[in-house]
């Protein structure tokens, strides 16, 4: 990266994809691979953050990938992304996924997904990327909401590694009453 005082803006790196949905996609229930869109979500963030940071970035995580609909054969999946967080080497680029029936014009949002990026500089370290100038109310809505993602996060991971050590198996069965599971014989106590 060039200037790593500078701050850039969000419209200088949003970025827009379009891919039509062919056959060779399709699962055996003839909808779309749920690996299909998230490969095209994973290049249109790397394109994202890139722009962003002016070198190169690996996805490092991703949250909510929460398919609302199925895609179909047909329609044309369209990918919108934008930087909505920067820390200091890493990057959350936000995505919102699209299909449409391209007959009739229909529209429909089927997913909107947080990918977070890091910059790596020619080693191969994380690289400092430039802070993010917060163009529209939006820009500051979604930076606002990536810190509170964030945190949540933090404290979920914490919290599971603290019940960890807490768990014991044996103590423990009776919550399994109620769920669809059952121990194998010699399993139960
Ligand atoms: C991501 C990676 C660079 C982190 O390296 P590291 O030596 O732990 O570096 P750091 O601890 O300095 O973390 C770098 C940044 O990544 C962030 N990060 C690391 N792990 C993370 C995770 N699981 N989720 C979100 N952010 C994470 C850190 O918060 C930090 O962000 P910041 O600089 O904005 O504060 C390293 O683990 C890596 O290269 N992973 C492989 C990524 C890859 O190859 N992806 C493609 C998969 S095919």
């Amino acid at each position: 990266m060039s200037d790593v005082a500078a701050f850039r803006p969000v419209s200088r790196s949003r970025t827009t994809m379009a891919e039509m949905m062919i056959p060779a996609y399709a699962n055996f229930g003839g909808k779309i691979h749920g690996g299909i869109i998230l490969g095209l979500m994973d290049k249109v963030a790397y394109a994202c953050a890139s722009k962003h940071a002016g070198c190169y970035c690996v996805t490092v995580s991703v949250d909510g990938v929460d398919f609302k609909a199925p895609v179909e054969v047909g329609e044309l999946v369209a990918l919108r992304a934008s930087v909505n967080y920067v820390g200091r080497t890493s990057m959350v680029v936000g995505i919102h996924v699209d299909a449409e029936r391209v007959t009739t014009g229909e529209i429909r949002h089927t997913n909107t997904s947080y990918f977070t990026m890091v910059a790596k500089d020619a080693d191969g370290r994380p690289a400092e990327v430039p802070g993010l100038e917060l163009e529209t109310k939006d820009d500051v809505r979604r930076f606002l909401e990536a810190i509170t993602r964030r945190a949540l996060r933090a404290r979920y991971l914490d919290e599971l590694d603290n019940s960890r050590p807490a768990l014991t198996v044996a103590a423990e069965l009776p919550r399994l009453a109620t769920e669809r599971c059952r121990l194998a014989e010699g399993l139960a106590p």
